[in-house]
């Protein structure tokens, strides 16, 4: 009552425009629609590839319309009951809840000793049983996760300080300690797990992770090497290589992607403002180096001739990175600045040459999964579906908190 009466005389002082009621915050991206579009497309995709077998939709080529499928020990087998757990999320229908359960259930081998793995377990495990305990709080799916943990903690190598990621390149390439920048994304699974019962030594490892990492693995300006090498016995970096960039010591957009995704995440988790500025370093080159509409080619500096493709995974990753990383930052310029960003990464994502729609199943198009490896250029990929959908819900939470806000200050 005394605030409203405080706004009257605010507004009979400065004239009646500036008592225009506070509107809802502008939603440039028209998010339910988009979540109600990625419904449909995944609808699509469920009936396509049959509803009875574990065979997960990993990617479409650029002339295929329909999905290329990959059984469970693939890397990439925990993006679709992810992306259904997200779909759960955005709309609540208990069928697709079935199908999230059912391809969830899919993966359990992953977790036996059977199974030797790398650290794509992290990914695999956390995107499809992490999503499920968060929406069910089903018991048995939380010692699954912590399972996972585990598995991945054992390929820690305390000399080093980090996580081999790719035991089987130990003799393919002869790199003895090896550590990709996509593993910077599996700490997720080892700070949830300590969290969650595992005890302290996995958010040990995690740090230690990190921090060798944002040592070892970075140019000065904050640029990506994909792998790091160190040596086995001493823990000494020996040198950094590209696997899936242009070349060793260029810009390889989805390594950029997983690390900005994986420092803001460990910021969030640790609260170390050092991680925070360090996040901000690899958003900031990214975001510079951006072309117009805001979709990285698939490496920085990969010539950028009239076929040169984009990789739309990578775009995904850091939007939802960014929604996140302008939530804890400490800087209101910097907040607005990683939010517009993202904003922008979404609506490129979000209009008719990105989005499947008529032309195939999947949520988004346009991305390059190994270009060195000639496969996945410029194709439809599952983690790409998988992160954009992040974002889309991620973006919905920042809305709706918007208008919370807007709320609270008109009362
Ligand atoms: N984690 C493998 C990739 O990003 O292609």
């Amino acid at each position: 009552m005394k605030s409203k009466l405080s706004l009257l005389l605010i507004c009979i002082s400065l004239g009646w425009e500036s008592c225009t009621p506070p509107s809802k915050p502008a939603d440039p991206i028209e998010v339910d629609r988009q979540l109600a579009y990625c419904d449909t497309q995944i609808r699509k995709t469920l009936e396509s590839i049959g509803q009875n077998s574990c065979l997960m939709p990993r990617s479409i080529d650029t002339r295929q319309k329909t999905w290329n499928t990959c059984d469970i020990y693939d890397w990439t087998s925990g993006f679709w009951p992810g992306i259904l757990w997200y779909d759960y999320e955005a709309t609540g229908d208990t069928a697709i809840r079935s199908q999230a359960t059912r391809y969830t259930e899919c993966l359990r081998p992953l977790i036996t000793p059977l199974h030797k793995g790398d650290h794509d377990i992290g990914f695999q495990i956390f995107c499809s049983f992490g999503n499920a305990y968060r929406l069910t709080e089903k018991e048995e799916y939380r010692d699954i996760i912590l399972k996972g943990a585990r598995k991945l903690a054992r390929l820690y190598n305390p000399k080093v300080g980090t996580i081999l990621s790719w035991p089987g390149m130990v003799k393919e390439m002869g790199w003895p300690h090896n550590t990709i920048m996509d593993n910077m994304m599996n700490l997720e699974i080892l700070f949830w797990a300590s969290r969650n019962g595992g005890g302290k030594e996995l958010y040990d490892i995690a740090v230690n992770h990190a921090t060798v990492t944002m040592k070892h693995a970075f140019r000065n300006d904050g640029g990506n090497y994909h792998v790091a090498v160190y040596d086995t016995l001493d823990g000494h970096f020996i040198k950094g290589v590209t696997n899936q960039g242009y070349g060793d010591s260029t810009l390889w957009a989805r390594g950029q992607a997983w690390a900005i995704y994986g420092y803001t995440m460990v910021y969030r988790e640790t609260k170390d403002k050092t991680f925070l500025r360090f996040a901000e370093k690899l958003a900031n080159l990214y975001l510079q180096r951006l072309p117009d509409d805001y979709i990285p080619y698939w490496d920085f500096d990969a010539p950028h001739t009239a076929d040169c493709p984009k990789d739309a995974s990578a775009a995904a990753i850091t939007s939802s990175a960014l929604i996140e990383l302008s939530s804890l930052e400490d800087n209101e310029e910097a907040a607005r600045k990683y939010r517009q960003a993202a904003v922008k990464m979404l609506e490129t994502l979000s209009s008719a040459q990105y989005q499947g729609r008529e032309q195939k199943p999947a949520l988004i198009m346009h991305s390059t999964g190994n270009y060195p490896g000639g496969y996945e250029i410029d194709a439809a990929i599952n983690y790409a579906d998988y992160y954009y959908l992040q974002a889309l819900l991620r973006y919905r939470k920042m809305m709706a908190e918007d208008s919370q806000q807007t709320g609270k200050t008109s009362d």
